[in-house]
């Protein structure tokens, strides 16, 4: 019996012909890219996993080179599949099979910025941390930051409903995105861009393309709200001997750092060895079961020190952290944050990663890691967690030498049922791509699938746009 993460039979398209590549070059004159050779990183994605076999990229830098492309894929029935900065981790950003990728890397440009709203429109292949530098630079920050900010882009953000490290603090994507523009399976071009903070005529359509991970349309342009730069950050990096004194931080953190907390993320001892041994990072603490990164951002460096002091000295008092080290200056603060956001790359060098993204009321997030590692016994190499706290988000991987199916067979699907056992979302901020396509109903009734369903048909009728992704294979 196949995996229900394996990939679905090859839908009838079409075969990109000859004819189809003239009508490309003639649209995207050196921007159609066939080699082989260059389109090897677009067709396997970030964790290695999974494996295309596109013979072609399209590299538009315009709207309107988009809207002609689907227009005539829609015509000629060629499937496309979107992509960003291809760091996505559920395989939804690579093709299955043949279809044509189409990468948003040349749309790169800032279009507006109003520094009294703080609002943003650039096109969708905007890369994170340029937006960052380009916002800083004017006082400003993006109101989301992610591990894989280098190389992530903002449609592909937008596309992911990422979550990632300021959550806590700005909320999802869902609020701060204003507006958006994007071009749907048929070649229209719907310009929703609005630069509103507040518009309640008729349904909110961007909101169906934030999160549709490249089903329902390409995103081409986006409006975000960004918040000023804050005067003053802090971060802390600190040792519990229990996930529950963690968790009692957490929430004495939460009431005494009130409105200039900006994140709460956690890792284990587990990641801290890995961190260690594949990365070479030492722990700036002494050895504890977990550790916190603990930022605050704010107006007043005095207040907001003070603030700090107060709460460390009574996390301390109340013996809830076990050690700790605290960075105001720019370049400890990142040394800080890394140990929290390599996470991730040090997990590639132990082996195969089998990764999940759940989300869960907070005070149970690390009690699926305990009882992962008890159920595994000594078929995994490494279990782990880490993640948002703030958002009731943990990391669980798995790792072992080489692809495992029967690790895969151990771990699927108690995982899942786990989860929705306890309410959780099976894909709290991943998405769910090609492997966890057809885990969506641990957390979604049948009725709400399949009317994802009627809209993906509307929106895209012919199942052009990422075919095999997101929606699962029993939808028809
Ligand atoms: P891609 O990976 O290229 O694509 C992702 C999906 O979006 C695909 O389905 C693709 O078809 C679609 N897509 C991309 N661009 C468009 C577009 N313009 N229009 C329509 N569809 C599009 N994620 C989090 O949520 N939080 C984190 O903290 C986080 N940290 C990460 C850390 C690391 C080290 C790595 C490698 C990944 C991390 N991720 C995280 C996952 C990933 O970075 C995010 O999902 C990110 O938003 C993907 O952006 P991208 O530009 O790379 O998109
Ligand atoms: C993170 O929070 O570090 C990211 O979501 C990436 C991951 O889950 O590994
Ligand atoms: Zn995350």
């Amino acid at each position: 019996k196949p995996s229900p993460s394996a990939a679905p039979e090859r839908l009838p398209f079409s075969r990109v012909t000859l004819q189809d590549l003239d009508f490309f070059r003639k649209v995207l004159p050196g921007r159609t890219i066939t080699d082989p050779d260059l389109l090897e990183s677009s067709n396997v994605d970030w964790l290695k996993t999974v494996r295309g076999s596109s013979e072609v990229l399209l590299r538009p830098q315009t709207t309107e080179e988009v809207s002609q492309i689907l227009s005539y894929c829609n015509s000629r029935n060629l499937a496309v599949n979107p992509q960003g900065g291809n760091t996505g981790l559920v395989g939804g950003s690579v093709p299955v099979y043949d279809e044509i990728v189409l990468s948003t890397a040349l749309m790169n440009n800032v279009l507006t910025f109003d520094s009294i709203s703080g609002i943003l429109t650039c096109q969708a292949g905007c890369v994170l941390e340029n937006l960052s530098l380009y916002l800083e630079e004017r006082d400003f920050i993006m109101p989301l930051d992610l591990g894989s900010k280098g190389s992530c882009q903002i449609g592909g953000n937008v596309a992911t409903n990422a979550g990632g490290l300021r959550l806590l603090r700005y909320g999802s994507l869902r609020g701060t995105i204003l507006g958006l523009e994007v071009v749907l399976a048929d070649g229209r071009v719907l310009d929703c861009l609005t630069k509103l903070r507040k518009d309640n005529t008729g349904y909110d359509l961007k909101q169906l393309f934030i999160g549709s991970e490249g089903t329902l349309g390409v995103i081409t342009a986006v409006s975000v709200l960004c918040p000023r730069k804050p005067k003053s950050v802090n971060v802390v990096f600190l040792g519990c001997e229990t996930f529950e004194q963690l968790l009692q931080t957490f929430q004495l953190c939460r009431g005494m750092l009130g409105e200039i907390l900006s994140a709460f993320e956690f890792l284990d001892s587990e990641c801290m060895r890995l961190l260690n041994t594949h990365l070479k990072m030492s722990n700036p603490i002494s050895d504890c079961p977990f550790y916190v990164v603990i930022e605050t951002s704010g107006s007043d460096s005095t207040h907001d020190g003070e603030k700090l002091q107060n709460f460390l000295e009574e996390a301390m008092n109340l013996s809830m952290v076990a050690d700790g080290t605290v960075a105001t200056e720019d370049s400890k603060i990142k040394a800080l944050w890394s140990m929290r956001e390599r996470v991730t790359e040090a997990l590639t060098h132990e082996g195969y990663t089998y990764k999940y993204d759940i989300s869960l009321p907070v005070e149970q997030i690390y009690q699926l890691v305990t009882d992962m590692r008890t159920h595994l016994g000594d078929q995994a190499k490494s279990v782990v967690g880490y993640g948002h706290v703030g958002d009731g988000n943990v990391h669980l991987n798995v790792t072992s030498p080489a692809k495992d199916p029967a690790l895969v067979a151990a771990i699927e699907p108690f995982v899942y049922e786990w989860t929705a056992k306890r309410q959780g979302s099976v894909s709290a901020e991943h998405g769910l791509g090609l492997k966890k396509r057809n885990y969506i109903y641990y957390s979604k009734p049948s009725q709400a699938v399949a009317l994802m369903g009627n809209i993906k048909a509307m929106l895209d009728p012919k199942g052009i746009l990422n075919p095999y992704k997101t929606l699962p294979d029993d939808l028809k």
